[in-house]
């Protein structure tokens, strides 16, 4: 596995498939390769530019990947057969939801800005173009095309409902924030 990325997403280890565990890898790869931005600028820049904070892009990513985990396993404990979720299938749709906001920047003047590429074909359809090339399966891929608004329009599976939901529970509040 590609020792970059690794450094980036040491949840990888969690995917218990092996197969699953490289095509997820080789997708943030794939990413990197054609992204301006380095794994040093992920840990450094902003998850969000809708919100004032200082939390970083890796730092937000990887909470979304854990929270879910965490209400994985908490869905199997209490509602075992009623409600099965696939760990794999998403530990691994939580990792790729955002991969494809790394074809969404463009570097101006030695700063990176969101280009127009991302306007055109937001992250969660460039996600699933670039986990397609890596042999990703339909049932992750449907978890990055629906873990955002566009996803409203689709029945979602339990695991995309879940890395939806944490995913925003942990940018809304940034936006809405009372403070007191
Ligand atoms: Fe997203």
């Amino acid at each position: 596995m590609n020792a970059k990325v690794l450094d980036l997403w040491p949840e990888l280890e969690w995917i218990q498939d092996e197969t699953l565990r490289e095509q997820i890898a080789k997708t943030w790869e794939l990413a990197l390769e054609r992204s301006v931005l380095t794994p040093q600028d992920l840990k450094t820049i902003p998850f969000t530019l809708l919100a004032p904070t200082k939390v970083s892009f890796m730092a937000h990513k990887r909470a979304v990947v854990h929270i879910a985990r965490d209400s994985g396993i908490k869905c199997n404990e209490f509602f075992k057969d009623d409600l099965p979720v696939n760990m794999d299938v998403l530990i691994a749709g939580a990792i790729l939801a955002d991969v494809g906001k790394l074809l969404e920047y463009e570097m101006v003047d030695g700063k990176s800005v969101q280009g127009s590429y991302g306007k055109y074909l937001r992250h969660p359809f460039s996600g699933v173009s670039l986990a397609e090339e890596c042999s990703v399966p339909a049932e992750v891929c449907h978890i990055i095309a629906t873990h955002a608004g566009e996803g409203d329009m689709v029945k979602r599976t339990t695991e995309a409902y879940i890395v939806h939901h944490a995913d925003f529970m942990t940018f809304e509040p940034f936006k809405a924030r009372l403070i007191i």
